[in-house]
């Protein structure tokens, strides 16, 4: 982040990013305040949370941090009611915090199994009820759901991730066609491969040494993994201006992973 903000494509709007303490979610959350939002960013880890906070007060944004697991239903409403009464209103909603077990369905336990559908469907769910009520009361706005390459297609060793991820890039389609009226836009991001903790931790769950497991995963067309701050500016255009006629969609930005 440069040390002034620019001010521009969000101006005046307020955001909440879930899951906004690292990766993507980091990257998000700080390229929203550059662009001029208040940003509400949410974690489980509430120390992640209020570092992307500092980070975004040190050059004179505006920003909360807070604790909140999004597969709970009291926190989601807490936090939603805690970001309007902040910074008064609400128009974009970032549905990002997930989480991934690189397990087959044999490999998987009925608890993580349960967590990840908590986290990376519910989550979404619990999240939108709350938030959208706030954003429809504030004129309308936009809403951007995570979903992921393997949300598309199937993936080895990630049952309960695939599964839920394809779940949310249909709920995305059901949710933009229940709100258009409130003048809200909901859509859906699916990121290839990126260089964060998850990915780092899905080649420690698979056993496989770090180096090999990048390697791996840049074996796509442009020859590499991506970065959390090209998945923000995908993000960024779904919820600004410039994609206002965009609603139901899924934009894939993986950097042609899935094209043949
Ligand atoms: N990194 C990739 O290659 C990749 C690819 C496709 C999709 N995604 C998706 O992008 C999103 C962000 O992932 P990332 O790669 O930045 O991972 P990350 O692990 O760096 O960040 C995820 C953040 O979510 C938080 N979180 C986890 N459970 C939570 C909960 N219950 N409530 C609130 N916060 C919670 C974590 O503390 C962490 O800060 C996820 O939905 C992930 O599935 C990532």
């Amino acid at each position: 982040m440069s040390n002034e903000l620019t001010r521009s494509e969000l101006a005046g709007r307020i955001a909440m990013v879930t899951g906004g303490g690292s990766g993507i979610g980091r990257a998000t959350a700080l390229l929203f305040a550059q662009e001029g939002a208040a940003v509400g960013v949410l974690d489980v880890d509430l120390q992640a949370a209020e570092e992307t906070a500092d980070l975004i007060r040190s050059v004179n944004g505006r920003a909360i941090g807070l604790e909140t697991d999004v597969a709970c239903h009291e926190a989601t409403q807490a936090a939603v009611q805690n970001v309007v009464s902040e910074f008064g209103g609400l128009h974009i909603l970032f549905n990002n915090a997930g989480i991934i077990r690189r397990a087959s369905v044999l490999d998987t336990t009925i608890e993580e199994w349960d967590r990840a559908v908590a986290v990376n469907l519910r989550g979404v769910f619990l999240m939108s009820r709350f938030a959208i009520k706030e954003i429809a009361k504030s004129g309308g706005g936009a809403i951007v759901n995570t979903g992921s390459g393997w949300g598309m297609v199937g993936g080895r060793n990630a049952a309960s991730y695939c599964a839920t991820k394809a779940a949310v890039v249909n709920l995305t389609r059901a949710m933009s066609l229940d709100h258009a009226k409130d003048n809200i836009r909901v859509n859906c991001i699916c990121p290839g491969d990126t260089n964060t903790g998850m990915l780092a931790s899905e080649g420690r769950q698979l056993g496989i040494a770090c180096d090999q497991f990048l390697r791996e995963s840049a074996d796509r067309p442009m020859g590499r993994i991506g970065r959390p701050e090209e998945i923000a500016q995908a993000v960024l255009y779904l919820v600004s201006d410039r994609s206002s006629f965009v609603t139901g969609t899924t934009l894939v930005v993986d950097g042609g992973g899935l094209a043949g």
